[in-house]
């Protein structure tokens, strides 16, 4: 399953730099949330990290055009763009995975707690629990992360977001253990993306794959 998870990464990267700066950049959040939390990742703690290392890959499969759009997309184009979860779905499924806690996270990191996310419109405790976890890191990364098109918010900013958005959009439970971590994300997260992938890639390298190995 691991290989599959790097084949597809490595896919990802000479797709889509930003998108793959994102998944590890969430990637390594979750690596410091398995770290210093037991519940309730337990023995999902490898599996939690590759899923949110992968959780965007079905945007692989989203056309260029589309996926490097960086005006206000059309609600057609949209609609493509919201396929990705299951896109990636398929494409791990193709890959060989069939873990269905990482397909999880893939299929349903868009779902929200209160039942308006997608693809499902899955609400609460029917989403995945490392789904529910993946969102958060997620939404927190590309809150604070420049874009072309706006300038990220900073730290303290993403997590009141977050905050507000208990109950709403996310798990509360988990915002707050979330929240808790010490150190996440670094301080120097509001540096450029260059400087932060950059950092955050020689981590994950580091730390993750050798344990991969
Ligand atoms: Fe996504």
């Amino acid at each position: 399953m691991l290989d599959a998870v790097k084949r597809v990464l490595s896919r990802l990267s000479a797709k889509d730099k930003d998108t793959y700066g994102h998944v590890l950049r969430v990637g390594v959040m979750a690596q410091r949330w398995s770290e210093y939390y037991e519940w309730p990742l337990q023995e999902n703690k490898l599996l939690f990290i590759a899923g949110c290392c992968i959780h965007d890959v079905g945007k692989i499969r989203i056309e260029d055009a589309i996926l490097f759009n960086t005006s206000k997309l059309e609600p057609s184009e949209w609609d493509v763009m919201k396929r990705h979860p299951e896109m990636g779905e398929k494409l791990l499924l193709e890959e060989g995975v069939s873990d269905g806690r990482l397909l999880g996270i893939v299929k349903h990191h868009h779902e929200r707690w209160d039942g308006k996310g997608y693809p499902l419109g899955m609400r609460g405790d029917e989403i995945p629990a490392l789904a529910r976890m993946c969102s958060i890191l997620d939404a927190f990364d590309a809150m604070i992360s420049d874009r072309p098109y706006k300038k990220g918010m900073s730290v303290e900013e993403a997590q009141s977001e977050l905050v507000a958005q208990s109950g709403i959009q996310f798990d509360e439970s988990y915002v707050r253990q979330f929240l808790a971590i010490p150190g996440v994300p670094p301080r120097h997260s509001k540096e450029t993306e260059t400087d932060r992938s950059a950092t955050f890639g020689s981590i994950f390298s580091v730390q993750m794959f050798r344990e991969w190995k």
